[in-house]
């Protein structure tokens, strides 16, 4: 991981860790009347380029079982980990991803890195601008709508970012597409109009079958539909430009991005295309800039005043020390709907590991399940385990003050009372004579307010989960950057479809049973 850590100090670390006593919500707060203030941080950045006021996003950790003492030892747990050089390492373009001998410069993007990093992505970020407003001028003919293709890293992050910034505008109506059940894309094509659609093929390795295959179909689509040059209506994005212009997309259309930029980090660099075509340059780079507030913040605030550091003492705590195997995420707020499963893939495809950077085994869980969806829903579908059910499940809660509708006022404040409701309900309980109505509480929860929903705040949300999932693996000492898990069924899909492989007698069975081989 490019750090510095001391086995026998991260061993000792984790010894006091474990040699703690698990003190309740409620004593905490008795002990410490103060311990919201003391938990609680402020992340801001300016409200426009240049501004003085600001806008920003509150964490509340105080409903977390972090002790005083717990954050003391998990502070020197950081520094046995080597945190302080591994985070230099991000930052400086060091090697962070040691199996695939790679940086992880997607910091760069938003102006965080080496100058030589900022000053490439600049440029690729000014080519990518320059190619939005000719879109958006004519330059391409009209373009009213853009089914963008891609998957995993490729589609998460935009379909999350036009999703949550495009409710009251859109310059261009995106879809974004990734399964390849074909279903998905004629559901994208019969909101289209072929004569006005642009294809964005979004693919790091642009190898990626779903992701190929798709493309094919749509430029089939436009072909069948009667435009003239289908090929003159695709846009590609890649860290693999040769293979797009191979693929044949006109050299001008592909909008490239640096290898070390990983697939699941990559919305703030061309793969963010869609997002700006839809929402226009000033809010993309708007978006960058609460990213940038972020790392800002991650790289100059220590301990446990560094607030996605202090998430991952909380990750760490609940998944190492409490046994806790799921984390859940859930927005009050409709324009994050998709935050959860963009999460998902960050934090799973990223810790979900049984070796540390060094190959050895981990010595205890990594990542864990992250699951989740929007309140005020899930209250009335999935919390009664999350009150009174057997496992225990910190869950972040995500709410805007300002409202994103322009209904009865009533209706965000109900969301807003629910969302806060939740979070001391978990931690209070009930006590009851009946044992069913009876609430054992003492569960933890973390409140994030942001002041608005806005491109930058999400910026900013997703920069802070990118940091706290790079925090969480430098904690465990592993590698977060690489994703050899996905490899061995991409590798016997392809057996299957040859028919060549050494297959089980259940796959055999099911193969023959669904026409395949
Ligand atoms: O299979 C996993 C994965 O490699 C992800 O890490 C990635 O985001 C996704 O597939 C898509 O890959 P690509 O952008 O190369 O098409």
């Amino acid at each position: 991981m490019g750090g510095m850590a001391s086995g026998e100090a991260v061993a000792a670390a984790w010894a006091t860790l474990r040699g703690l006593p698990h003190a309740t919500l409620k004593d905490l707060f008795a002990a410490d009347p103060a311990r919201h203030e003391a938990l609680t941080r402020r992340i801001a950045w300016p409200i426009e380029p240049g501004s003085a006021a600001q806008a920003g996003m509150l964490i509340d950790f105080a409903k977390t079982h972090l002790s005083d003492q717990a954050l003391t030892a998990f502070e020197a747990l950081t520094e046995a980990a080597g945190f302080a050089a591994a985070r230099e390492a991000l930052f400086g373009g060091g090697i962070v991803n040691p199996t695939e001998g790679r940086a992880a410069t997607h910091g760069a993007l938003r102006g965080s890195g080496t100058p030589a990093q900022v000053e490439e992505a600049e440029a690729l970020l000014a080519r990518m601008g320059m190619l939005v407003e000719a879109i958006h001028e004519g330059a391409l003919g009209e373009v009213k709508h853009c089914i963008a293709i891609g998957i995993g890293g490729s589609a998460l992050g935009p379909a999350l970012a036009i999703d949550a910034l495009t409710r009251d505008l859109a310059l261009v109506d995106v879809h974004v597409v990734s399964n390849i059940d074909g279903l998905a894309l004629e559901q994208a094509f019969a909101a289209c109009d072929p004569e006005t659609t642009l294809i964005a093929v979004a693919s790091k390795t642009f190898t990626t079958i779903e992701t190929m295959t798709n493309a094919a179909s749509a430029l089939k689509w436009l072909a069948d539909n009667g435009v003239e040059d289908p090929g003159g209506r695709v846009v590609a994005l890649t860290a693999a430009p040769d293979k797009a212009v191979e693929w044949g997309v006109d050299e001008t259309r592909v909008l490239p991005f640096p290898e070390s930029v990983g697939g699941r980090y990559s919305l703030f660099s061309s793969i963010g295309f869609p997002v700006a075509l839809a929402i226009g340059m000033d809010e993309f780079r708007a978006m960058l800039a609460g990213a940038k507030a972020v790392d800002d913040h991650f790289r100059s605030e220590e301990g446990r005043a560094n607030a996605p550091l202090l998430a991952a003492f909380c990750d760490q705590y609940y998944t190492r020390l409490r046994g806790c195997q799921t984390r859940a995420v859930f927005a009050y707020d409709e324009r994050l709907a998709l935050l959860p499963d963009y999460l998902q893939q960050l934090e799973m495809e990223s810790n979900g590991k049984s070796v540390t950077a060094e190959g050895k085994p981990v010595d205890g869980p990594t990542a864990a399940v992250t699951w989740g969806g929007v309140g005020t829903d899930g209250q009335h579908a999935v919390f009664q385990l999350l009150h009174q059910g057997t496992h225990l499940i910190p869950v972040d809660f995500i709410a805007s003050i300002a409202p994103g509708d322009d209904l009865d006022p009533a209706h965000h404040r109900i969301l807003l009372m629910n969302c806060l409701a939740q979070g001391a309900a978990l931690m209070a309980g009930k006590t009851s004579d009946d044992p069913a109505r009876a609430y054992s509480g003492d569960r933890p929860s973390t409140t994030f307010l942001l002041d608005d929903c806005d491109a930058a705040a999400l910026g900013a949300l997703i920069a802070f989960h990118e940091q706290r999932t790079f925090a969480n693996a430098v904690l465990m000492g592993i590698n977060p950057f690489d994703q050899f898990g996905v490899e061995l069924g991409k590798a016997i899909a392809k057996q299957i479809e040859s028919g060549e492989g050494d297959f089980d007698p259940s796959t055999k069975a099911l193969m023959a049973a669904a026409g395949l081989g």
